[in-house]
């Protein structure tokens, strides 16, 4: 499935990007061991978030299934959990494999799970290392899924240092934490997204969190709840970008998740020139939300700050298209993460520049991009939906027609992004060839 993409055009009007990703996959993942039931709204029904659901259906979870993103799941208790009689599959999604990897160390039986093809070749050893501190026994392909987890095995509680500034690998380690005797923390090297110990505490289990390190008593009791996910930030941020590039535009995004450890998009652009309000702030469910409205301006290229990158990580390919449109050049470093990612980010990015004309150096860390003016041509995705959806918007500034290929990933994190896209001004269409 292919994007073509006529150029111009401008983003108008009011839209509400679909939930969260991180907090649908915690939503599921929480709701299943805690006791009692736990309703959800503004659940992201995208490929992702529903195979961790299906994963934990697997586990015997009595879950509904969703209905214009409300779904309820019938919570069965952190020892609750029963084996699956088949290996667990979760496509294309690092984060429920990296997560229920944590989770799943802790059960009293086996567990085997898998995924696509980008999935088997993504690092697990980030997680697999501290979760054997711990006393897991988790066996991979050379530090890949599919991944082998025993179960019945006595989990001690661990502090562990961050190598890496990921939510992934520190949200594996709290969740095995839960079943692990004594006190397990982490301390990160840089702030990364807090789902995980905001949702615990919203499920009534006490997190600790003081100077950089959080930390837990495993052997807890979550209780059900009502979780209201709000529009994921993620998604909204190539719209941020396509009404910030395109002249005439005037966009509100809906109902927008703006935790601090996500928002760095709204930082980087506004720094970049862009002209973006937020309006209504307000907090819903512990999590903070408002309303975006982003308006044309003229970019100009920066230094994008270090400490922004792990705020801002999947929102890296969709700010790279505004360095494309900014005037001078945009500075990304500290960001080997995106080499890891659904595809090598860095060089998925640099490699559909270059095919539109734009000058790009890239690093082993990260990638400047010199401001011009973007041609038409051909983009390869790599199969990497974010990808996918950042060269879209593009075609706002392209001087000739735009092919993404390969684009069928859009709905593992966007269900929906071409009809939004089109209801809002970007000239697309989707053809099968
Ligand atoms: C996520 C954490 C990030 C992010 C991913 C979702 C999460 O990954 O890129 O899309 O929900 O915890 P890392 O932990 O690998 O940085």
């Amino acid at each position: 499935m292919h994007f073509y993409l006529e150029p111009g055009g401008k983003l108008t009007g009011s839209i509400r990007v679909p939930g969260d990703k991180s907090m649908s996959h915690r939503s599921i993942m929480l709701g299943s061991i805690a006791d009692g039931t736990t309703t959800v709204s503004g659940f992201l029904e995208g490929e992702d978030a529903l195979a961790t659901l299906a994963a934990f259906r697997a586990m015997g979870v009595n879950i509904t299934d969703p209905e214009a993103g409300r779904l309820t799941i019938d919570g069965v208790g952190l020892r609750g959990l029963s084996p699956s009689d088949q290996v667990m599959d979760v496509g294309n999604s690092g984060t429920s494999i990296r997560l229920m990897v944590g989770l799943l160390s802790g059960q009293s039986f086996d567990s085997i799970i898998t995924g696509d093809q980008s999935l088997l070749r993504r690092p697990m050893a980030r997680v697999i290392t501290p979760l054997s501190q711990m006393g897991a026994l988790i066996s991979s392909r050379e530090g890949c899924p599919p991944l082998e987890v025993k179960g019945g095995r006595a989990l001690t509680g661990l502090h562990y240092d961050l190598p890496v500034a990921s939510a992934q690998v520190k949200s594996s380690v709290l969740l095995a934490g839960l079943y692990a005797s004594g006190q397990t923390s982490v301390t990160e090297p840089a702030p990364t997204r807090d789902h995980t110990e905001r949702m615990l505490a919203g499920f009534g289990y006490p997190v600790e969190r003081q100077d950089g390190v959080i930390g837990l008593q495993g052997g807890g009791t979550l209780t059900g709840t009502d979780i209201d996910i709000p529009a994921d930030i993620s998604s909204a941020a190539f719209f941020l970008v396509g009404a910030s590039i395109a002249p005439g535009s005037d966009l509100t995004l809906e109902h927008v998740g703006v935790n601090p450890t996500r928002d760095g998009i709204i930082r980087i652009l506004r720094a970049m020139g862009a002209d973006i309000d937020i309006i209504n702030p307000r907090e819903v469910g512990g999590e903070p939300v408002a309303d975006l409205r982003v308006r044309y301006a003229p970019l100009k290229g920066i230094d994008i700050p270090v400490e922004e990158v792990p705020l801002a990580i999947d929102e890296m390919p969709a700010v790279l298209i505004a360095a494309a449109c900014a005037e001078g050049v945009t500075v990304l470093s500290g960001a080997e993460e995106l080499r890891v990612k659904e595809s090598d980010r860095i060089a998925s990015m640099a490699e559909g520049l270059t095919q539109l004309g734009i000058r790009n150096t890239v690093y082993p860390d990260g990638i400047s991009v010199t401001g011009g003016e973007m041609s038409g041509g051909v983009i390869a995705t790599h199969y990497d939906h974010r990808i996918a959806m950042s060269f879209a918007m593009a075609a706002l500034r392209a001087t000739d027609r735009l092919k993404v290929s390969d684009c069928a990933h859009v709905a593992t994190s966007f269900p929906g992004f071409a009809e939004l896209a089109v209801e809002t001004g970007l000239h697309l269409e989707v053809a099968a060839e």
